[in-house]
Formats: structure tokens, C-alpha cells, sequence
């Protein structure tokens, strides 16, 4: 299922918000990203009152006494919590800019949600800026949304192809004429990539890696990419299963890539599916264009080698991956596109 809004009905929107698993990011017309923060906040579970939202929540997280509560109101790509989804960006917006979009007579709003999202998770993330004011919300496809804001001619009958890899969803579309020919979404992202290293370690070498620490261990695997053969090995600190001490232990680069090639592989899939449900003439399009990388994820080291090395296409990372959805919906706000073809042509 596709929403995406008219760009008509877009240009008239004062702010557009990307809520993702990971961040959340807010884009105001005429002023840009506002915010990209975390999508945490911190909770004290005696009174209800907010502690923290974004990232000083996420530092709280696994730090906090017994009555302080650390939640991820966005899971899975959908928000699952409204009221915090609400309180939590009220307190992101701030003050003065929750002041000036009180000013608009009439606020509207647009939002991305996940290529199959299904009606329940469109509603929960329209009331969701309902409860911020917003009185029309307009929804795009995370898709467009991501293509759009990475420069990809999306409006051209020519395909392209977008893979947004986010924190709990990997989304893949061949786009041509500004609307989605073909999409998956994979539910496997950056957390799983993360979650098989720490599982990795936790079963091979009896180590409870801290979260900051997975990313330093993701970039020496990458010494030469995923698929080439990095540094043998690399020492991680980390605290011992059984003792709870601190404990540091040589890893070998090869395992821990193995155990990431789960995700990986899922992934993999989704593309060959996407490109064998294709009509013949948009893969030629793709095998010249190849794949366009956007969304944090994008960033995991040696990724992209990866998906050369497996689909014998041109891949490239998106400038800024992780802030293209947003920035695409921002240049739907402000009138930056070209008018997509398939949108009703004005006289
Ligand atoms: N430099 C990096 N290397 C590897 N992974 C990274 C890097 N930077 C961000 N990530 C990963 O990217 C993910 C966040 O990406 P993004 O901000 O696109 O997610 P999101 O939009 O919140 O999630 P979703 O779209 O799935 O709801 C996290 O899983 C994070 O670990
Ligand atoms: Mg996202």
C-alpha cells in the first residue's frame, strides 16, 4: 500500500516529521531540519512526569535508577505509543517553534511512514501530529520521500532504484514516473546487524559488549569491506557474562562477519525480488543506474562492497544518507521539485 499525498496538497504544509525507529527528525518550512534527535524519552514511572527526551534519554539508557523508565515510543518503523509519540515531540519542537506553528489559522502537516504500513499504523502516526495541532496530515511513502530527498530523478520515466536502510526496516523500490513500481520491505535493519554482533560475542566469547561499542568493532571488520578479509582479528572490551567484570578478548573479524551475513542475506533477497517481479526494460535502466543507498544504515561500513560484490551493479551512498527522507519531504514543502508526472497537470 502506497500514501503518498499530492505535491499540491504538500506545498501547503507548514512542517513534516520523519518518526523513526531510531530518530526522529522534524523539518519546518522555511527553516529546515529542526530536529534529529534520538526517538527516546525517559519516564518517571511514580509521577508520569518526562525526564529527558532524545539524546540525553538514549544516554540514560540502562543507567537509570528503578522509577526512571526509558521508552521507544517508535518501534518497527510505526509508532506504537501515541501519547509519548506526543509528548516526546513536543519536547524535541521546543518552545518556540511549537509557539510559531501555533500561529498558522490552519496547521498541516506531512509525515513518511513505511512502504506497508498498514491503516492502523498510518492512523496511529496521523494522531500523533493531530496531537500537536496539526489539523490535515498529509502521508508520503518513506520511498519517495528518501528518493526524492537523495536527488534521484524520481519523475523521469527512466527506473531507479532506492534501498532505505533504516534502524528496524530495510525498504526497497524500483521507481519510475514518480511512483513506486515495485517495493519490499525487509524487516531487518541496522539494530539486527547490531543485536547478531552482540549475540556473536555473547555466545562465542562469553562477552556482554556495551552498545557504543558495537559500532568501533563494525569498523574493523571493514578493514576492506565485508566481503574482504580485514585484520584477522581485533580486541574488544567488554564485560563478562558470569562475573560481570570487565574483561577484553581477541575477536576474529571473520566470525563476526559471518554472523552478520543472517541480516545481510535477508536483505540480499528482498532485492532479487524486487528485481525479478520487474518489467524487463526498467532493469536495463537499473543496471546502468544501479542502486541508490539512503538511511542510516547506508553507513555500515563495507555494506555497500557487499551489495556490489553480490548484484554486479553500480551502488553508491547517498551524501548525508540518514537525513534523506527528511530532507526529501522538505523539498516537497517547499516547492523544490519538479511537479511528479503523475500528479494532475494545472492550466
Ligand atoms: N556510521 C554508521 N555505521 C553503521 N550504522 C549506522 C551508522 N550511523 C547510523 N547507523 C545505523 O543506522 C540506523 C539508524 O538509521 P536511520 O536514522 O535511518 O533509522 P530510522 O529512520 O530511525 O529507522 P527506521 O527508518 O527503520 O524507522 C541505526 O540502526 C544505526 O545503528
Ligand atoms: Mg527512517
Amino acid at each position: 500500500m502506497t500514501a503518498t499525498a499530492s505535491l499540491e496538497q504538500l506545498r501547503r504544509c507548514h512542517f513534516a516529521v520523519d518518526l523513526g525507529a531510531a530518530r526522529t527528525r522534524v523539518y519546518v518550512k522555511g527553516a529546515g531540519v529542526v530536529v534529529d534527535q534520538p526517538s527516546v524519552a525517559a519516564v518517571n514511572t511514580r509521577t508520569g512526569a518526562l525526564i529527558a527526551v532524545g539524546e540525553f534519554a538514549e544516554k540514560m539508557t540502562g543507567r537509570t535508577p528503578d522509577y526512571i523508565r526509558v521508552v521507544r515510543p517508535v518501534s518497527g518503523g510505526t509508532v506504537v505509543d501515541i501519547e509519548m509519540a506526543q509528548r516526546m515531540l513536543r519536547h524535541l519542537l521546543g518552545d518556540k517553534i511549537r509557539r510559531s506553528l501555533r500561529r498558522k489559522p490552519i496547521l498541516r502537516a506531512a509525515a513518511c511512514t513505511p512502504h506497508d504500513a498498514d491503516p492502523l499504523a498510518q492512523r496511529a502516526c496521523i494522531e500523533t501530529l493531530v496531537g500537536l495541532g496539526a489539523r490535515r496530515v498529509e502521508l508520503v511513502d518513506t520511498l519517495i520521500a528518501a528518493a526524492v530527498g537523495c536527488g534521484l530523478p524520481v519523475e523521469r520515466p527512466e527506473a531507479t532504484m532506492v534501498l532505505v536502510c533504516g534502524a528496524a526496516a530495510t525498504q526497497v523500490a524500483v521507481l519510475s514516473l514518480g511512483s513506486i513500481v515495485n517495493a519490499v520491505r525487509i524487516p531487518v535493519g541496522g539494530e539486527a546487524v547490531d543485536h547478531a554482533i552482540v549475540q556473536h560475542l555473547r555466545h562465542q566469547h562469553e562477552l556482554m559488549l556495551p552498545s557504543q561499542s558495537v559500532r568501533p568493532l563494525q569498523l574493523a571488520l571493514s578493514g576492506n569491506g565485508l566481503t574482504a578479509s580485514g585484520p584477522a582479528s581485533t580486541e574488544i572490551h567488554g564485560r563478562d557474562v558470569a562475573t560481570g567484570l570487565a574483561r577484553s578478548v581477541q575477536v576474529d573479524t571473520a566470525a563476526v562477519r559471518d554472523a552478520i551475513q543472517t541480516p545481510l542475506t535477508a536483505v540480499l533477497d528482498g532485492i532479487g525480488k524486487v528485481l525479478r517481479d520487474c518489467p524487463p526494460d526498467l532493469v536495463a535502466d537499473l543496471a546502468d543506474r544501479g542502486i541508490m543507498m539512503v538511511g542510516g544504515s547506508a553507513l555500515l561500513p563495507g555494506f555497500d562492497q557487499m551489495l556490489r560484490h553480490a548484484t554486479g551493479m553500480p551502488v553508491h551512498i547517498a551524501e548525508r544518507p540518514e537525513v534523506c527522507a527528511v530532507e526529501g519531504l522538505g523539498a516537497m514543502l517547499e516547492g523544490r521539485i519538479e511537479p511528479l508526472a503523475l500528479d494532475p497537470l494545472s492550466d
